[in-house]
């Protein structure tokens, strides 16, 4: 893999939990892989008042130290600057600009920045916009690269003038906005599985595939989070942005060649042929749900109101299951369900394509025979991996048939690097590729339908929103949703569904 050309990456919010929980072990991975350039900084900017090497000390609580590591740690430490600055003050900008050339000086790097926005998104539009004050937006010397966290706005209204503002001052090319989603390998294998083998692709449409089924579960609650998680809840926080994406990868058409603007073609007219829940549809295709206090084994779990920083009357979302349809020639008629929830019984990420039965049920006379269900499972966390569920005739006379499972972990590819999503984000942005980056138009897109879902929360109360019991699998009333079938119930351990699992 070639290395980036030289830069300094600069890091908006250096002292926040993104930058030491994500960003910094992220990119020491790259360092340790050699895959830094040998002309690198990171500059943290921040309010609070640090110097380089007191920014150094706080970065290396969080880089997990052993007997065989202390080298590396130290030849990275000698990577990272720190500049005090009140990002939102645009005067302030002139010291930020001098600070980056007389690094540049220094250490022989050109004018190339990436600016890595980790901060509230109240900076979103006082950032690029005091970056374009003083000319650090300007590519004539050097590339100028902006990374943006989610949320790319909080409903479409807000995200079309996040767009507009951005672009006041970069351009499109210029601008990266991370889906860490994109950034999982297994996400990015959805592509290699469906484009790269003769025997999907001619399956994977409305004449074979019955439904499809997105599950994000998680067993952690809100944590620390809860103010944030609040004015949010799942469907700004995680089917907004992720599950959209995935949505996106799943149901595309093959892209031309695999490159930036061919891909994110792709998932763009997926999100165009979205049908659109109305709002006075909402309660018949969506359902919410939020956990409730229960007792787990011989521990009293937390229900989301009593968790810190929510309000002890909220009406926020943690568990989110809803039914659409993508109105174009390949998936006509076949129902996609996403689902996702913070605890869960299990922590799984997993798309599952349901098959159609055979036409005609030739086995299906004898009182031991299944009725067998072709699935075909693309795990993405944990366990990663593939399954596929096909009828095998049961040994022994007539011709009973039972589910079996053919399945593959990633886990049996030894020495394989699986790079973490962050990592692999901030390398392609270094190198200048936004084939994993989400484009200004597919977000707009994917706010235009879930917006009248939130629009419908707001102004109709009686919608209901259905306690669950923490660490059990979501409101019941949700088995409704699901027309034919049942939803998976999926374990940590790929091979092992349909148990009831850890929390
Ligand atoms: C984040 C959400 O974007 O994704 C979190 O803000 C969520 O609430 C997380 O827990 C899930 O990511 P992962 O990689 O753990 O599935």
């Amino acid at each position: 893999m070639k290395q980036p050309e030289s830069h300094i990456l600069v890091i908006f919010g250096a002292s926040g939990d993104l930058t030491r929980r994500k960003l910094i072990p992220a990119l020491y991975e790259l360092h340790t892989r050699n895959l830094l350039p040998d002309q690198f900084a990171v500059l943290g900017v921040s309010r609070t008042e640090l110097s380089d090497l007191e920014f150094q000390d706080k970065m290396r609580e969080f880089l997990p130290a052993n007997d065989h590591n202390q080298k590396d740690i130290d030849e990275f430490m000698v990577h990272l600057y720190y500049q005090t600055l009140s990002t939102a003050e645009s005067d302030e900008y002139p010291v930020l600009k001098q600070r980056l050339e007389s690094l540049g000086s220094e250490l022989s790097i050109p004018e190339n920045y990436i600016y890595y926005l980790s901060t509230p998104p109240n900076l979103y539009q006082v950032i690029p916009q005091s970056l374009a004050e003083v000319g650090l937006n300007d590519s004539t010397n050097g590339f100028k690269r902006l990374i943006i966290e989610k949320p790319f706005g909080t409903d479409l209204t807000s995200a079309r003038e996040l767009n507009k503002n951005l672009l006041n001052y970069f351009k499109e090319n210029q601008l990266y906005r991370i889906d860490h989603y994109l950034g999982k390998e297994t996400v990015q294998n959805m592509l290699v599985t469906r484009f790269s083998n003769g025997i999907f692709e001619p399956v994977w449409n409305r004449n074979f595939v019955h439904h499809v089924e997105i599950t994000s579960a998680e067993t952690l609650g809100v944590e620390e989070r809860g103010g944030y998680y609040d004015h949010s809840g799942a469907m700004r926080d995680m089917v907004q942005n992720h599950l959209m994406q995935l949505v996106g990868l799943v149901a595309m058409e093959p892209p031309v060649v695999i490159d930036a603007n061919a891909i994110r073609n792709e998932t763009l007219k997926v999100f165009q042929s979205l049908r659109p829940i109305k709002e006075t549809e909402v309660e018949k295709h969506v359902i919410r749900g939020q956990y409730i206090q229960s007792h787990v084994g011989k521990d009293l779990i937390n229900g989301y109101r009593e968790e810190h920083g929510v309000d002890p009357l909220s009406r926020t979302e943690t568990y989110l299951a809803m039914k659409f349809y993508i109105d174009n020639f390949r998936w006509a008629g076949v129902p996609f369900y996403i689902r996702t929830g913070k605890k869960l019984p299990a922590r799984v990420t997993e798309v599952v394509i349901h098959f159609k039965n055979t036409p005609h049920h030739l086995f299906g006379t004898q009182a031991t025979t299944e009725q067998v269900n072709n699935q075909l499972v693309l795990r993405i966390q944990p366990d990663e991996g593939i399954l596929l569920k096909i009828g095998m005739k049961v040994p022994g006379s007539g011709f009973n048939v039972q589910t079996v499972n053919m399945n593959f972990h990633y886990s049996e590819l030894s020495d394989i690097y699986l790079p973490t999503a962050y990592g692999r984000l901030l390398l392609d942005c270094m190198q200048g590729d936004a084939t994993l980056y989400a484009r200004g138009d597919a977000v707009e897109k994917a706010w235009e339908f879930v917006q009248p879902i939130l629009n419908a929360w707001q102004n109709n109360p009686d919608i209901p929103i259905y306690g669950y019991p923490a660490g059990t699998w979501g409101p019941e009333v949700v088995d409704q949703l699901m027309e034919e079938g049942q939803w998976r119930y999926p374990c940590k351990n790929l091979a092992h569904d349909g148990e009831y699992c850890e929390l």
